[in-house]
């Protein structure tokens, strides 16, 4: 009897209840890739967790009896019952030179069938923007290539400038030429060997747009040779809306680690309606009060911690921000637009009444403004450049009011001359970005009125032309207007013998 008592008492002695602490809970519900959540009590705001079968979700919604989370990757296999686990970690994104010159989803995965990512450090993918106190002021200048632009709407490094329009009005154009140019200005720089030379690198994310769309527009970087810079994050329209809201967050992480070190990056967020469409879509589905046009109440905080992200750090490099807003009938009163346009520097709004006309690319001169670019803007372009904006405006003014009359003065009648030589000067084609210096002299023949002569249809072929002469011709003036980056009397004098060469070569 004693030795029964005696084993038990030892079995019981060796029992140990060792309790094993792990947050996991389980599916409540799961439908439109969201998944409700039963019993994750200790999970953080943004928190990875994991499903069954790999599939992972970040933790939006924390309530107090159940979880939101959105779902990345295949919703199909959850169901009802499931074991979710916390993980204990943020999302995060790989970072790193590796990336240039690949095409990822919006958690840093490669989709272009070049194999794995080479990168050895990872970045959250939402991060507290950096305070005041490291930033600086723009004053370094980032050239789009597009003469419209750089000579009338300056953008510099660490500024945030909205390209707005409506559908089909150029503005995926004038991101990629801008990504185009970075390339073209790295390769000269990078070959010069200067020490001070500092690269642009590219990323371009791609929301709710059609793979088609995304197809053509890696398909014009390779051929320009600008991929090698150039980091996609495609968030297309087919995938989930829980990636389309992540892809300009991790695009964002991507662009910061250049900044982090000291390099310059650039960012296109193409585009910030389909953003917050993809936002409203989730938001709804987890059951957030809906405001203003549908929207959740914080869609104006969705894109200011977005853009915010963007700078120029003392000491460190900078991420400037081209962000997209596609508009409707030109209504930029409307609910996105003006919070996208409170944000941000600036913005180059381009008119589809422009662009029918044929006048592209369709930048509107009245609507469009960079408030912080001038001061990055070198002083070349300021002094051949300087009044065109002025000009142009008042072109477009008195060109209304000529379609009435008939009797025009003759200052009227030089005015709207000119006004519309500038316009036929600005016309360029897609992906054919114009470096600093040639734009420089294109403006500086404007401004010596050397086009006044020719026909008005002339104009363009001819500005085309005297590029080409001095590419072929003149390529130490035009070295020297990138490398002074500002006119003196001797290099107009270069200049203007140049020109007047080309000019007789042209009319002959
Ligand atoms: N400067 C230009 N010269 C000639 N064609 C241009 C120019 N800019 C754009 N285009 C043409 O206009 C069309 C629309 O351009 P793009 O795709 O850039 O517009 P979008 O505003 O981004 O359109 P979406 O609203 O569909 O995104 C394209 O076929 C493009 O080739
Ligand atoms: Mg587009």
């Amino acid at each position: 009897m004693s030795t029964v008592l005696e084993q038990i008492e030892q079995q019981i002695a060796k029992l140990s209840s060792k309790a094993v602490r792990k947050n996991t809970g389980v599916i409540r519900t799961v439908a439109d890739g969201v998944a409700k959540i039963d019993g994750l009590s200790d999970v953080m705001y943004n928190e990875m967790v994991s499903f069954p079968g790999g599939a992972i979700g970040i933790a939006l919604n924390l309530e107090q009896d159940e979880v939101g989370c959105v779902v990345l990757g295949d919703v199909s296999r959850l169901k009802e019952g499931d074991e979710v686990q916390t993980t204990g970690k943020l999302l995060s994104v790989p970072v790193g030179k590796g990336l240039l010159g690949r095409v990822v989803d919006a958690l840093g995965a490669p989709v272009d069938g070049k194999g794995p990512i080479t990168s050895s450090e990872s970045y959250p993918v939402e991060k507290i923007a950096p305070g005041i106190v490291v930033r600086k002021s723009v004053s370094q200048p980032l050239f789009t290539g597009i003469m419209a632009i750089d000579s009338m709407i300056p953008i510099g490094r660490g500024q945030r400038e909205l390209i707005i329009g409506d559908r089909g009005t150029g503005k995926t154009t004038i991101a990629i030429d801008t990504i185009i140019n970075q390339a073209k200005i790295n390769k000269v720089g990078l070959a010069s060997g200067d020490p001070k030379f500092r690269p642009v690198y590219s990323i371009y994310v791609a929301v709710g747009q059609k793979n088609s769309n995304i197809v053509r527009t890696i398909g014009a970087l390779e051929v320009a040779g600008a991929l090698e810079y150039t980091v996609i994050v495609a968030a297309p329209a087919a995938d989930n809306p829980a990636n389309q809201y992540l892809a300009p967050y991790s695009g964002a992480a991507i662009g910061e680690w250049f900044m982090e070190n000291g390099m310059d990056a650039l960012i296109v967020y193409d585009d910030l309606s389909k953003h917050a469409v993809a936002y409203r879509q989730i938001s709804l589905i987890l059951k957030r009060p809906s405001g203003r046009e549908a929207y959740p109440g914080d869609v104006f905080y969705l894109h200011s911690r977005l853009l915010e992200r963007s700078a120029r750090l003392d000491g460190k490099g900078s991420l400037t921000a081209l962000p997209i807003i596609e508009t409707l009938a030109g209504d930029v009163s409307a609910y996105i637009p003006t919070n996208v346009i409170s944000i941000t520097d600036g913005q180059i709004f381009l008119e589809t009444d422009l662009f029918n006309q044929g006048i592209r690319p369709a930048v509107s001169v009245g609507l469009s403004v960079s408030r912080v670019g001038s001061s990055a803007q070198i002083k070349a372009t300021k002094q051949v450049g300087g009044k065109l904006k002025g000009e142009l405006a008042q072109f477009r003014e008195l060109a209304a009011f000529a379609q009435f009359g008939s009797d025009l003065d003759a200052k009227t009648k030089s005015q709207l001359d000119r006004g519309s030589r500038i316009v036929e000067l600005f016309k360029q084609p897609a992906f054919n970005p114009i470096p600093i210096e040639q734009q420089v002299v294109t403006l500086w023949a404007m401004q010596k009125g050397f086009y006044d002569s020719l026909e008005l249809k002339q104009v363009t072929a001819a500005s085309v032309s005297l590029r080409e002469f001095f590419a072929t011709r003149k390529d130490a003036v035009l070295a020297e207007i990138r490398n002074k980056a500002a006119l003196d009397k001797d290099l107009e004098d270069k200049i203007k013998v140049g020109v007047e060469e080309w000019k007789a070569s042209f009319s002959a």
